[in-house]
């Protein structure tokens, strides 16, 4: 059985629809989707609909879901954080069917094949508990790529290696019972493998917004668990057209709403690096320096935050 494992499509459909034009190529027909569907990108519902559409899966919820599923029935003139408004223009663009698919799925899936145990979870977090472990960490993968000392295939090996030598890793990993673990939320691809304890780990990366410094493609991996119980990962990157994504978001409603989300994240589509982080950092640093502490943000306090920081920060 081979499966592909895909995670945080963030409502890019045009990547999307490159990946599972490339596994039904290769023949595979099995899905495993961890999360973060929609949010983010200017195709939402089309996202859903290209997921619902396949037979054979397991889709779990990621937490951008869940802030889809505060969103309901609420009083829409109320809406006026700045930082919210991607979601805002998201609930108001995916249909009320398949914001139901969204929340009638799992946070977690476990399920069993060839008597391999397969748990499905949003983030690593999920199995490893509170520590972000900073050898898959999108904000490790852009402070390296900022020094430019690596190039982005070497800092992503750099940091594997280091995966292997870290000790609270370690700790973690022998916590885990044997089995396959799939995550995401990261954004950035990697795998790691523990014969001697029968534990496989993977995060396939984040389909329509990656953030592993490796531009213009797609990531996702194959699992596959023969019938004798052999499992083997391969880790996949399908070119899709970036150009077409920022040429259509620039057109999008979600621009036109959600200017600044948008913005930033087209910059971390075109360069494939983390941007959110820094500018969230950003943002609440310059709230407090102005003395606008008040959550949510107001929309003038996001939006000049968002002037400084791109004409002096951004990269
Ligand atoms: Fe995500």
């Amino acid at each position: 059985m081979k499966y592909a494992v895909i995670s945080d499509v963030h409502g890019n459909y045009p990547a999307l629809k490159a990946v599972l034009e490339d596994a039904k190529k290769q023949g595979i027909s099995a899905f495993l989707f961890a999360g973060d569907y929609c949010i983010s990108g200017p195709w939402p519902d089309e996202c859903i609909a290209a997921i619902k559409g396949i037979d054979d899966k397991h889709v779990i919820r990621g937490n951008e879901e869940k802030y889809l599923e505060n969103l309901i029935d609420k009083d829409q003139s109320t809406w006026t954080d700045g930082q919210m408004q991607v979601s805002y223009w998201c609930y108001r663009n995916v249909s009320r069917e398949n914001l139901d698919y969204l929340l009638s799925l799992p946070h977690r899936d476990d399920f069993e094949y060839k008597g391999i145990k397969i748990h499905m979870a949003h983030s690593s977090m999920d199995f490893m508990g509170s520590h972000p472990f900073y050898t898959w960490n999108s904000v490790t993968v852009a402070e390296r790529n900022r020094k430019g000392e690596r190039a982005p295939e070497q800092i992503l090996s750099d940091m594997a290696d280091e995966r292997e030598r870290d000790p609270e890793f370690k700790e973690a990993v022998a916590k885990l019972e044997k089995g396959i673990y799939i995550f995401g939320h990261s954004h950035v691809q990697c795998n790691y493998t523990d014969k001697s304890k029968e534990i496989c780990m993977i995060n396939p990366g984040a389909c329509g917004l990656p953030l592993d410094g490796l531009k213009n493609s797609a990531p996702y991996t194959v699992l596959e668990i023969t019938d004798d119980g052999q499992v083997s990962i391969e880790e996949k990157r399908v070119p899709f057209d970036k150009d077409k994504y920022v040429s259509e978001m620039k057109l999008s409603g979600q621009y036109l709403e959600a200017n600044v989300w948008s913005r930033v994240i087209m910059q971390e589509q075109i360069t494939a690096l983390e941007h959110m982080y820094f500018f969230l950092a950003f943002v609440g640093q310059y709230a407090k320096d102005i003395g606008d502490e008040r959550r949510p943000y107001a929309l003038d306090t996001w939006e000049k935050a968002y002037e400084i920081w791109n004409r002096e920060y951004a990269k």
